[in-house]
């Protein structure tokens, strides 16, 4: 039987030297519902932050770009979308809304919500990675691209530029993108929110050994690893690994190759970078695009940025 995308990517990633995994691993029903929990932790400010910035930056959004076409990259957390709709239609320009998510299921329910709330906008769902190689055009202008949650921190540099470029590209010369960031700050904060007193985050990411097992049929046990987050100093960003607690051998699907996970040897999982405002300007303007104001309040940038022509 041919394996699953999902099935594949595990495979390289278990097979590559040092082992990683992708982020998406982190996102089946179970990881999508322990995120939920994370962003209401009191640890993990990201979410309250951000949100606090959407509600008090929006309606200057809305007003500098005129936006008749909102697109959010990643359908979830239906709230934020809200604030930046409701800014665009309060301005009179907004018609249409193009939500982009790799789940269509995430994507259909997010549509169906806001469609009942919004019955005159015009709801475009976009079923694509992205994280991946997404292209979206024939968007009406004025656009504004979003991409929120500090997720672009999940990517490495080089790719975050790439990140911001497919961006640049599916918005067009003189368009607009609003990007969140989480930034720098005293070192323990940073790690607390993803060290959380409860265990979610250690749940989150020790669900990826359900995964594995699900999609690779694996037979792994959560006890076979510790949740392993460090502070990366030098790159200024949180590294999330699974550590095995034994030595492990494992039989592959898709051929008869084995695996062996030494004892002790990390799998990362995730990075998760924090920025400096100046960093998070340098690598728009390196993708195409040129900062016309930044929101923050200490902990979280929110950063509006145009198109270069
Ligand atoms: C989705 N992303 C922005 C989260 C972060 O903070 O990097 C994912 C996360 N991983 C553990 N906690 C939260």
């Amino acid at each position: 039987m041919p394996l699953s995308p999902l099935a594949e990517v595990i495979v390289r990633g278990l097979t590559s030297a040092p082992k990683s995994l992708p982020p998406r691993v982190l996102y089946d029903e179970r990881g999508s519902r322990l995120f939920e929990q994370i962003t209401t932790l009191p640890e993990y400010y990201p979410t309250a932050a951000e949100r606090g910035l959407l509600v008090a930056s929006a309606p200057t959004i809305a007003e500098r770009t005129g936006m008749r076409t909102l697109v959010k990259l990643g359908a979830g957390v239906l709230d934020k979308s809200r604030i930046l709709i409701d800014a665009g239609l309060a301005r009179g320009t907004l018609t249409s809304y193009v939500p982009v998510d790799i789940s269509a299921e995430v994507l259909m329910k997010s549509a169906r919500e806001l469609q009942k709330q919004y019955p005159l906008l015009s709801i475009s769902p976009v079923e694509a990675d992205s994280m991946g190689e997404w292209a979206i055009g024939g968007l009406a202008s004025p656009v504004v691209i979003s991409f929120l949650g500090g997720t672009i921190g999940n990517l490495f540099p080089r790719e975050r530029v790439d990140f911001f470029r497919r961006m640049c590209l599916a918005a067009g010369a003189g368009n607009y993108l609003v990007v969140g960031t989480d930034l720098v700050k005293d070192v323990d904060r940073i790690v607390d929110a993803y060290f959380d007193s409860q265990g979610i985050t250690e749940a989150f990411l020790l669900n990826v050994v359900e995964v594995m097992n699900d999609e690779c049929g694996l037979g792994l046990s959560a006890e076979d690893f510790d949740y392993v987050p460090l502070w990366d100093a030098r790159e200024s960003r949180m590294d999330l690994r699974l550590r095995a607690r034994r030595e492990l051998s494992l039989n592959l699907p898709g051929g008869s190759s084995t695996c062996r996970i030494a004892e002790e040897e990390e799998i990362r999982i995730e990075v998760s970078s924090k920025f400096t405002r100046e960093q998070v300007c340098a690598e728009l303007r390196a993708g195409g695009a040129t900062v016309v104001e930044q929101f923050d309040d200490g902990d979280f940038a929110l950063t509006l940025a145009v198109v270069d022509s």
